[in-house]
Parts: structure tokens; sequence; C-alpha cells
């Protein structure tokens, strides 16, 4: 008789599920209610509520001021919202206390508008660094090291330093700086705001590559030749 007698069974099934739920929830970014003012009365805006699943890519849009990069700031929690809650991936933000912040960012690569390389050290080191907290071997972090800067067309710029090059390699660097970590989420901040079309396509197949790959893409922009001719979500602000 299958009720008989204790199983070990369902217990083992019960667990699989609680992993299955708690930590593969398919929404990794949820916002309830996020309101962001700066004082005295900058109310960037008021009572947003957004589900992002993993593995999505999505457009933030807008025109310049509208508060995208403070929607990302927010996210890598860089910044806190004045009310509403944000959750990471099953974290909420607000029990998030400033000491853990880096670890939560591990999740997080963040592509900065204005690049923020460190222009005394190379191409290499700028990547590198990132990797440093991680506790990679020394072998293994230089291995994926190379390997990201590969795959954004950079491995012959290894040595060099950022004032040797041009905004599009720079862009470039700061993109592999932030993927290098393989984080589960990638928050773009315009990052084809300085580049021509060329670089600007190759970003673009970038962060294509990197949702193919599993990555879940949040990619503000304002500009809309970008995603109107896409099946991408767009969220307006
Ligand atoms: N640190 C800050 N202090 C005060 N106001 C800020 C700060 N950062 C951004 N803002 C204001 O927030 C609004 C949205 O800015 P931002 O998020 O940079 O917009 P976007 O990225 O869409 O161009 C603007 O009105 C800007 O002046
Ligand atoms: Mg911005």
């Amino acid at each position: 008789m299958a009720f008989s007698q204790p199983s070990l069974l369902p217990d083992y099934i019960e667990a699989i599920f609680f992993i299955m739920f708690f930590k593969g929830s398919p929404v990794i970014i949820r916002l309830q209610k996020v309101t962001k003012r700066y004082p005295p009365d900058n109310t960037v805006f008021s009572d947003i509520d957004l589900e992002i699943e993993r593995g999505e890519f999505i457009f933030l849009t807008g025109p310049s001021g509208i508060g995208k990069t403070t929607m990302l700031r927010l996210l890598f929690c860089a910044e806190r919202p004045t009310s509403g809650e944000i959750w990471i991936d099953g974290v909420a933000l607000s029990s998030v206390s400033n000491s853990q912040i880096p670890y939560l960012r591990r999740k997080i690569g963040m592509i900065f508008q204005d690049f923020r390389l460190l222009s005394d050290h190379t191409v290499f080191d700028n990547v590198a660094l990132s990797l440093e907290v991680t506790g990679l071997k020394r072998e293994q972090s230089r291995d994926r090291v190379v390997k990201v800067l590969e795959g954004v067309g950079l491995a012959g710029k290894m040595r060099q330093y950022p004032f040797q090059l041009s905004g599009g390699e720079q862009q470039r660097v700061a993109i592999a700086r932030a993927v290098v970590n393989r984080p589960a989420i990638v928050l773009a901040d315009e990052p084809t705001g300085n580049l021509d079309q060329e670089r600007t396509n190759e970003v673009m197949m970038l962060m294509e590559e990197l949702n193919a790959r599993g990555a879940t893409v949040v990619f503000a922009t304002h500009d809309d030749r970008l995603y109107k001719n896409t099946h991408r979500r767009i969220v307006k602000l």
C-alpha cells in the first residue's frame, strides 16, 4: 500500500520543490511601490511596480533626465529608495546592510555610462580587479580575464592603459569588467551612448550574447532606434 508506511521520498521531493521555487523563482528583480525623491522636492518616480524574469532582456527607456540611471543605481544598491521595496533574487534590499552590499553585487554587473575605468591600471588589470574579491586562483582568474577580453575584441590591447583606447574600446573594457564575474544580472546604462553605428551594433550583439547565455539584462537607453525593431519588453519611465 502506497501510504502504509512513511517514505523519505515525499520529503525529498518537497525539498526539491522548495529549492526550485525558492532559488529558481522566475522573478529575479521585483519592485513594489518604489518611489525615489531627492530633497527638497524632486520626485524622480513614484509607486513603480515591476517584475523582471530570470533570463529576460528588457529596455528601460524614456528621455534624458527621466530617472533611468537612478533606477539602475537603486537596483545596484548604490542608492536607496525613498519608499517601497526592491527584491533582487529574493533578497529584500531594505534588509541588506551597507557592509553586505559587496556580496549582493557579486550577482550584478553594472556597465556605467561614463565607464569608470581606473586610469593608472592596464585594460587587463581593470578587468582582473573585479575578480580579485571572488577568491579564484591566479591562473583561473587570468584565463577568465583573457577570455572575456577576447570576447569583446580586445585581446590585443590587454597591456594598454585606458587613455590609449578609443571611446568604443573603453566601453568594451567596461563591459568586460561588468561581466567577468558571470553575474546573473547585467545592468547597462546607455552602453552605446558614445558609440558610432558600427560599435553600437557590436555592443548590442555582445549584450544579446550575454542574455543568450542566461544573464538577465536591463538595458537603459533614451535611443528608440535600439529597441523599436526588437521583440524585447520595453519599460518606459
Ligand atoms: N544625486 C542626485 N541628487 C539630486 N538629484 C539627482 C541626483 N541624481 C539624479 N538626480 C535627478 O534625478 C533625475 C533623474 O536623473 P537620471 O536618473 O540621471 O535620469 P536619466 O538617466 O534618465 O537621464 C534628474 O532630475 C536628476 O537631476
Ligand atoms: Mg542616465
